[in-house]
């Protein structure tokens, strides 16, 4: 087992964005021609663990790929990222999680996701990973990978006294009980928070309510974010939850602004164990608000060297 000791550890998935570009959405049954495509890095595991290392965390990612050219891709960008792929597997029994993603030009889209490999990410990995996760100060999990290996990180990170983010993304509304008791810090957005309590989450003052219903389920703190109004955050010492604004920024692109939140929320987490929970939050807010000026997913995630040095 490896003693190497890891600031973040991520158990959760990968995904390869196949995004086309056309005037509007095909109907059933239709062919149409569109005007750009790529080829995009995603999954919500490895965007908030790519996040984490351009901090300067040093991490490793747990996931499973499949043993196709998208899973090599992967590997290799996790590599140019410094992230350590001792814990990516590949799997010859499904293919590299995919979102095949058409957007029309006034930017709505039709999305359909085939998890693939990311379902097969079990016990085995889980076992191989205990030396890593035992010498960690932060583990990450989400909801895309199988919910029960997501549970067994976590449950493996209490014992282990590290310290647990857990975004439950995509949400449910019967997520297991367990999961608010074994979080650390449980960081949702809004729409999140109304599917897990089914309530409206429309405002600031909604947001201070929900986080004090999650905080009751048993969460060691609750994040819930407001897109370009911030978050707002609680703390079981706390009974009254704070607003955590955001300067004003001329958002470009917000896909994956949550993923950069968290990532960032991490690698302070991991480095600056003693700042306050709103300090954390406002933190990886600028971070998260310098993601939401670029273009794309992790291509617009920012590095250290990006960062005001008051942040650091
Ligand atoms: N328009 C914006 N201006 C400034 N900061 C922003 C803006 N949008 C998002 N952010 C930052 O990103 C964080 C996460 O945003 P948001 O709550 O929209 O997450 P999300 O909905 O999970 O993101 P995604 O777009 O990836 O689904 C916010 O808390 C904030 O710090
Ligand atoms: C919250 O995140 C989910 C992804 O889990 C996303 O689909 C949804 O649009 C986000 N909601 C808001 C209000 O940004």
């Amino acid at each position: 087992m490896s003693g190497e000791a890891y600031d973040v550890v991520v158990v959760g998935s990968c995904m390869t964005d196949l995004v086309s570009q056309a005037p509007r959405l095909p109907r059933v049954g239709e062919t149409i021609h569109g005007h750009k495509f790529f080829i995009g890095f995603g999954g919500k595991g490895a965007n908030q663990c790519v996040q984490a290392a351009r901090m300067g965390a040093k991490t490793a990612m747990v996931c499973k790929v499949g043993k196709d050219v998208f899973g090599d891709n992967y590997i290799q960008n996790f590599k140019n990222n410094g992230i350590s792929t001792d814990y990516v597997e590949q799997t010859g029994d499904a293919a590299t999680g995919a979102a095949t993603i058409i957007v029309n030009d006034t930017g709505e889209n039709a999305i359909v996701i085939v998890a693939g490999a990311n379902m097969l990410l079990g016990d085995a990995e889980l076992l191989k990973m205990q030396g890593a996760l035992s010498h960690a100060k932060v583990l990450i999990c989400q909801l895309e990978i199988s919910p029960d290996t997501s549970l067994k990180a976590l449950r493996a990170a209490r014992e282990h006294h590290v310290k647990t983010i857990f975004n439950p993304a995509p949400a449910v509304p019967d997520l297991s009980p367990e999961f608010y008791k074994l979080s650390d810090i449980f960081c949702c957005n809004e729409s999140e928070a109304e599917i897990l309590l089914g309530e409206t989450v429309a405002t600031v003052e909604d947001a201070g309510k929900v986080s004090l219903k999650l905080l009751g389920r048993g969460c060691g703190s609750v994040i819930v974010t407001l897109g370009s109004q911030g978050c707002v955050v609680l703390s079981a010492q706390d009974s009254c939850p704070k607003h955590i604004p955001t300067t004003k920024v001329t958002s470009v692109d917000t896909t994956g602004a949550g993923d950069s939140f968290i990532g960032a929320l991490a690698f302070y987490l991991a480095y600056y164990p003693s700042l306050s929970l709103e300090e954390l939050a406002r933190r990886a807010n600028v971070v998260a608000g310098l993601s939401v000026q670029k273009e794309g997913t992790q291509t617009s995630y920012p590095y250290q060297r990006d960062l005001p040095e008051e942040l650091l």
